[in-house]
């Protein structure tokens, strides 16, 4: 098979193998031996009402034989206007234009681009710089890619698109003295480092700062109490847009439709965009969005300015009524309510392995959790490079997966396990999750 096929992001040759994954049912994937996995990151934070739903694939061959395909390019189809319709419902405040994209690459890109020509049009030209967080993921396309703060995935295709900046991220685990025991004042810090690099670059230059609700890349890492009240207040104060980047946080992953509109925890804020994608449709076909607010679509609204941008597959006609039949199911399951009525005892399962000896944080929120590994609990000192390649390629990934679970180590920060089930998945999958981890980690530690 690696005769033709070219995986993402993944090894080739020497001798590197790669499963094949051919059918999946609810939270099991099977590969073409037939064993069977828990599939615990949702394909890749995607499949959230779960694998096999023929009600989805018989939305999609009936959308198929009526129109399979139309753009968007100055035409709109019923199901692009119902699904636009559909998330402006959900989404915050006057976040409510919906620009369809085919993925959460060229939702960020989109956001990016609309920050820039908007303020061209709205009289402040320089702005164009953007400020994201230190090992935050925002996607590969070179514009994406110069929001991704992780200098690995860039070095290869330096120099990158020019623009973008990074500040701090949120992992309370790693705060800074004298923060180390205040997660409140840690917020306001890491928050105010907002500030600082838009004083510092400029505020006539700097058009937006991009920020997951929960930071995927590194762990898991939650928002601090207050920190999104006080980046809302900079983001006023300077005339910076506040850019929601919820391609794994929107659809149910914490438990609400969108994350920033969200009353849990310290969730709920109004940003100006929010960038989405993966479980929009669960993955039963592909599909994103950038959704901004009425004031940020005015100036497009005057029946001859345009925003010179598109792709032939956004909004696909196709996938747009898979997201409005996976979001119907969303609503007839409850599974926003079901996340928020299981988070806990997912958490508290998973926060049974503090006591091995390599688990020194876990962390997140809802059904997306991070567990960081580190060579001594006590200094909280991580692992180095060679010990990571070791540990997490040379062992971790393999073992887990052979012992059943499909999960993520992933080292682009700090070394940590990443699980995020489908939102169907209850106590018996979390259990299987604990366990699977504990005799694989055990294993890792005895092996060090
Ligand atoms: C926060 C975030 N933004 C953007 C992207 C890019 O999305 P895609 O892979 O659909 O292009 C991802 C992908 O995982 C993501 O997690």
């Amino acid at each position: 098979m690696t005769d033709h096929l070219w995986l993402h992001f993944a090894r080739h040759g020497a001798g590197v193998t790669h499963p094949i994954i051919t059918r999946g049912e609810g939270v099991t994937i099977f590969d073409d031996r037939g064993k069977s996995y828990l599939d615990a990151l949702s394909g890749l934070f995607t499949v959230q009402v779960g694998h096999g739903r023929t009600e989805l694939a018989e939305v999609a061959a009936r959308q198929a034989s009526t129109l399979a395909y139309f753009p968007l390019w100055g035409y709109a189809t019923p199901t692009a206007i119902e699904l636009a319709e559909r998330l402006a419902h959900y989404a915050p405040g006057e976040v409510n234009r919906v620009f369809f994209t085919t993925g959460g690459s060229e939702a960020v890109e989109t956001a990016w681009k609309l920050a820039k020509q908007y303020f061209k049009l709205t009289g402040k030209p320089g702005k164009h710089k953007v400020i994201s967080r230190s090992i935050a993921y925002h996607g590969t396309t070179h514009g994406a890619l110069a929001i991704t703060g992780l200098p690995s995935y860039k070095a290869p295709f330096e120099p990158v698109t020019p623009g973008g900046f990074r500040v701090p991220n949120t992992n309370f685990y790693r705060a800074p003295e004298p923060f180390a025991h205040d997660d409140k004042a840690f917020g306001r810090w890491a928050a105010d480092r907002i500030a600082e690099a838009i004083e510092f670059e400029g505020p006539d230059t700097v058009a937006a700062v991009f920020l997951e609700p929960v930071q995927n890349a590194g762990g898991a890492i939650p928002p601090p109490p207050g920190y999104f009240g006080r980046v809302r207040e900079i983001c006023d104060a300077y005339d910076v847009l506040l850019v929601s980047d919820e391609v794994i946080c929107a659809f149910g992953r914490i438990g609400s439709m969108f994350a920033c509109s969200s009353d849990i925890g310290d969730f709920g804020y109004v940003p100006d965009m929010i960038t989405c994608a993966k479980g929009m449709t669960s993955g039963y076909s592909p599909l994103g969005a950038m959704i901004a607010t009425e004031r940020l679509f005015e100036p497009f609204n005057d029946g001859s300015t345009v925003f010179p941008h598109g792709y032939t597959f956004g909004g696909h006609p196709v996938s747009a009524a898979v997201g409005l039949a996976n979001l119907d199911i969303f609503e007839r399951e409850g599974l926003n309510d079901r996340v928020r009525h299981h988070a806990p005892a997912f958490r508290a399962t998973l926060e049974k392995l503090h006591d091995l000896p390599i688990v020194g944080d876990v962390r997140g929120e809802g059904y997306f959790y991070g567990i960081e590994l580190v060579k001594d609990k006590a200094t909280k000192e991580t692992f180095s490079d060679t010990e990571c390649e070791r540990l997490l390629h040379g062992y971790l990934s393999p073992a887990l997966f052979e012992a059943g679970l499909y999960c993520r180590a992933d080292d682009r920060g700090d070394p940590v396990i990443q699980v995020a089930p489908p939102l169907i998945s209850g106590q018996a999958e979390f259990d299987t999750i604990e366990s699977i981890l504990r005799s694989v980690l055990t294993e890792a530690w005895a092996r060090l």
